[in-house]
């Protein structure tokens, strides 16, 4: 397994055909440890239809099905993305997926089945650098902080009621389970606000929050190929997916994994 760093995060991993390795024990622990020592793996020229997606994605977690979004009929787990236009586009902003959940996906699989020449990009965070950067000052603020988290934006977006939109909790810095290691844990897409802030505060403080987690130097820009497999970690990365390819078409599958309470 060859494993190339690709800067402030992520690694891509060559000389594998994923559909191949599933019985392999020694590659699938080599394969955990790479996701979570690099929050982001990258494997080109893969040709995986949905049921070896769905056992590519059991190396890391149990798929589950999107709260919102409806899956393929014979796969509920998996979500066919395509391009609704540059309107409708949901993830023109940085997040990490489904916060607005209890529990939310631990990863994320995107799985390119047909891209544009152009656009399309896909941007991922580090934020454990973005956390590492903030001010002692504003870690010992936010040390025990939590966070409002809703999915009304997603509501808005589809033209859905917004009155019965879902909102939890989560710490301001989550600490990632194998790791141990902080990250920032707010998103521009889901935050509402600081709890136990007043609104102002709240506003002033998400604001130096954002611009940390989406620090171009902790940055990695992913132009896709046809048959690219990311994987991403929720708790450690925010991920940002540009538009810019008009009515072109672009087919991804995405699965998310079963996660935990962030603490
Ligand atoms: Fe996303």
């Amino acid at each position: 397994m060859e494993v190339t760093n690709l800067g402030p995060v992520g690694a891509q991993i060559d000389g594998m055909d994923l559909k191949s390795v599933l019985d392999d024990q020694e590659i699938i622990s080599e394969i955990r440890k790479a996701f979570i020592d690099n929050s982001v793996l990258v494997f080109k020229n893969q040709n995986l239809n949905p049921s070896h997606l769905l056992s590519v994605a059991e190396i890391i977690g149990l798929p589950m099905k999107h709260p919102i979004f409806p899956g393929l009929s014979e796969h509920p787990e998996i979500i066919k993305i395509e391009n609704l236009g540059e309107m409708y586009h949901t993830n023109a902003h940085w997040h990490s997926d489904v916060t607005f959940e209890e529990e939310p996906p631990d990863a994320t699989f995107l799985y390119s089945l047909e891209v544009p020449d152009e656009g399309g990009d896909t941007l991922f965070s580090n934020q454990f650098l973005a956390y590492e950067s903030l001010a002692d000052d504003v870690k010992l603020m936010l040390s025990d902080k939590k966070a409002s988290h809703s999915n009304a934006s997603i509501l808005s977006l589809m033209g859905a009621d917004t009155s019965n939109a879902k909102r939890v909790l989560h710490p301001v810095f989550r600490t990632h389970p194998d790791s141990k290691k902080k990250a920032l844990y707010v998103t521009q897409a889901f935050v509402e606000k600081i709890e136990e802030m007043d609104i102002k505060k709240s506003e002033d403080t998400l604001a130096i929050l954002y611009s940390a987690a989406s620090k171009e130097e902790f940055t990695y820009r992913h132009k896709w190929s046809k048959g690219d497999l990311l994987i991403w970690d929720n708790r450690s990365v925010q991920h940002f997916a540009e538009h810019g390819y008009g009515n072109k078409v672009r087919t991804m599958h995405r699965i998310t994994t079963s996660g935990s309470k962030p603490f």
